[in-house]
């Protein structure tokens, strides 16, 4: 069992708020095993029910709304608005799928014989393992937890080591709505540790796995050996279109929001903005003054625009970035530096005549920084846009329809808006990337359910005699 702890410190000052347990193997064992007896009767709890002990997660959620936002706000550093933003995208989710309970449709079809009735139901899989997040440290859970355990599996949860104590939370709060004791188990710790031993558990059938797309890929190995189902939920590289015709300063309201909100901590952040050669000198400008005058400081204050990023690791991550693109030739329009004192704060960064080539316009950075980069016409856009490795979100402003529809069909990601930026993305639609933002899958919406069941196909005859499928019923031979 866990002897070794771990601290949980709060992003604004660096202090510490709670110390947790660092889960072992063992504690893995142990919450699989209770997380498996526990299913036994779980998956025959009518589906109704389990979704009615959402809506109660949902409405407790509402009730602690504001003392689990100051909590993620102490906890993870996002600002007040965005804290209660991240609950709510929780309580949108936990009633949808309590909805779910009333639906899990399958499908019924007529056979090719008669007094032969066919249909496929969604069934539970068992045990799921959900790894997640601590930039949507409610939010994220939520997506997973909800839909698995209205499909009626059990869950272990390995929250980031960075926000236990949200996740403790979230955790409480389903057992208030409800939740029977063992349905849902938390462990908690490290990748290394905890995770891994939870994707290798023979008894998880399910890994889903919102991160990095380097540790996507070494669950994705890990879990092959079982032939587990794998979910996953990496990297972007998300890029804002602005043509020619745009509206500026709509433009600029959607590149801040997007590259800067969350700190630029979110997997749907703008880290890109292709913009065409004619409104590229007046989108510069009016970026930079708005950068300039974002507020940045404790997330705490009601007009603070910019809170803190997680730990210093990320602050040293995002600064690499800029000696990167200052070593590329990029130019520095604003920012590249991290604020002074306390609290892991690094400045809104504008880097422009980007390349996209380069690596800061290739690779995830995870911080306020975006890169602008110059094209001439919209199929350059578009190729620009494309040409990654990641395909979450994408955006483009225009005011031209015929445009517009091109770019929501040629743009290679899971998610594309129309003036508007990258994020903002809402519970009712699949969320999730192509290319290798992910291996297919989405989650959120309907896309969720087919993560957390299977299909079964049923057939019942009625005719009281054999029956033979492609056989009995071809009444004649094909024609020569
Ligand atoms: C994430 O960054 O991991 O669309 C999730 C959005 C949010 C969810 C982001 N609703 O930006």
């Amino acid at each position: 069992m866990a002897t070794a702890t771990f601290d949980s410190l709060n992003p604004s000052t660096g202090e510490l708020i709670e110390s947790f347990p660092r889960s072992t193997a063992d504690d893995v064992d142990g919450a699989v095993a209770t997380a498996r007896a526990a299913w036994e009767d779980w998956r025959l709890v009518p589906a109704p029910e389990r979704g009615n002990m959402l809506f109660r997660f949902a409405q407790l959620l509402e009730r602690e709304k504001p003392a689990l936002a100051d909590l993620m706000t102490r906890e993870m550093g996002k600002v007040k608005a965005e804290a209660g933003g991240d609950i709510q995208e929780a309580i949108d989710m936990s009633y949808y799928m309590g909805g779910e309970g009333r639906r899990l449709f399958g499908h019924t079809t007529p056979s090719e014989l008669r007094d032969k009735f066919m249909m496929s139901v969604r069934m539970p899989v068992g045990v799921v393992g959900a790894i997640t997040p601590w930039n949507f440290p409610i939010a994220i859970p939520a997506w997973k937890l909800c839909p698995a355990l209205v499909c009626g599996n059990t869950v272990v949860l390995k929250p980031a080591e960075d926000t236990p104590l949200l996740a403790q939370r979230f955790v409480d709060l389903l057992a208030e709505a409800g939740v029977p004791e063992g349905v849902v188990n938390v462990v908690h710790g490290f990748g290394e540790e905890a995770g891994d031993a939870l994707v290798r558990h023979p008894d998880v059938p399910i890994i889903t796995f919102t991160g990095s797309r380097e540790t996507g890929v070494l669950v994705t190995k890990a879990a092959a050996d079982g032939l587990k189902h794998v979910h996953l939920e990496l990297g972007g590289k998300n890029a804002i279109i602005v043509m020619d015709d745009a509206d500026l300063d709509l433009a600029v309201d959607g590149i801040v929001w997007s590259a800067f909100g969350t700190a630029g901590q979110r997997c749907t952040a703008a880290s890109r903005v292709v913009v065409h050669e004619a409104a590229y000198g007046e989108l510069q400008s009016k970026l930079v003054a708005r950068a300039e005058r974002m507020r940045i400081g404790s997330p705490w204050e009601d007009d603070t625009e910019i809170g803190p990023v997680i730990n210093e690791a990320a602050v040293e991550k995002i600064h690499s970035y800029t000696e990167i693109g200052r070593d590329e030739g990029a130019k520095l329009l604003t920012g590249g530096e991290r604020v002074d004192g306390q609290g892991f704060y690094y400045r809104p960064t504008v880097f422009a005549d980007v390349e996209p080539g380069m690596r800061i316009a290739q690779e995830e950075i995870f911080g306020p920084t975006t890169s602008l980069i110059p094209v001439r016409s919209f199929e350059e856009a578009v190729r620009a846009a494309n040409s990654v490795r990641y395909g979450l979100s994408s955006s483009i402003f225009t005011r031209d329809v015929n445009k517009a529809f091109k770019a929501m069909r040629d743009l290679q990601t899971g998610i594309t808006y129309v003036n508007a930026g990258t994020t903002g993305a809402e519970v009712h639609l699949p969320f999730g990337g192509t290319k290798e933002t992910g291996n297919g899958h989405r989650e959120a919406g309907q896309a969720a359910l087919d993560v957390f069941t299977e299909w079964k196909s049923i057939y019942v005859d009625y005719s009281g005699k054999l029956q033979r499928a492609q056989i009995d019923n071809v009444a004649h031979p094909a024609p020569q």
